[in-house]
């Protein structure tokens, strides 16, 4: 009898826990159910039909695979020039903002040890980050002679390595604007 309420507690502690979970999957269950008999009243399709289907469409994903495996070298090398100017924007914009993110955590990191050297440390990094996003806008609103008659990869190059970090960081999720007028305004900021 003692067992038997110690399970019935238990049980209903379970289920008042994950009642939403439970809900969802069962949820879940009867639609799914209630589509495949509806598939096999309307067409017969049955379990092996499914079967098929999913061994196909498996199939189909690495075809699909292999297209964008096959696909990739061939557009790597024809980037348009906007599109290049672009691709350049995004980096060193993006870049600048996660500099200046990294600096602004450390600060918020150690608030309540704060000294004046840190701020001041700081600070220089901030103007570093600042010095090379304005050296590498430069490049973009105001090519010297010498630049201009580079090759467009050569000037406008990303750093492979830092961009990989950028995206796998999430920064590439930013809705950022890289018109010339953004990074015009921000280069010329004080
Ligand atoms: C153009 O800028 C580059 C830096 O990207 C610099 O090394 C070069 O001396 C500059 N050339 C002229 C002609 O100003």
């Amino acid at each position: 009898m003692d067992l038997w309420q110690k399970l019935r507690v238990h049980i209903n502690e379970f289920f008042f826990e994950n009642y939403p979970y439970i809900a969802l999957y069962s949820g879940v269950g009867v639609a799914f159910t209630a589509y495949l008999h509806y598939q096999w009243q309307m067409h017969h399709y049955d379990l092996m039909h499914w079967k098929h289907l999913t061994e196909a469409f498996s199939q189909d994903i690495d075809c699909f695979q292999l297209a964008i495996l096959l696909g990739n070298p061939d557009d790597g090398g024809e980037m348009s020039l906007p599109e290049i100017k672009d691709r350049y924007a995004r980096f060193i914009l993006l870049r600048l903002i996660a500099r200046l993110d990294r600096i602004h955590s450390k600060i918020s990191a150690k608030r309540k040890t704060l000294t004046f050297q840190h701020c001041a440390r700081a600070h220089a990094n901030m103007a570093k980050a600042v010095a090379l996003f304005r050296k590498d806008a430069r490049k973009l609103i105001l090519p010297n002679e010498s630049e201009i008659l580079m090759p467009i990869e050569d000037i406008y190059g990303v750093a492979e390595d830092e961009d990989r970090l950028l995206r796998r960081s999430g920064y590439y999720k930013l809705i950022i604007d890289t018109t010339d007028d953004t990074v015009k305004a921000l280069f010329n900021a004080k």
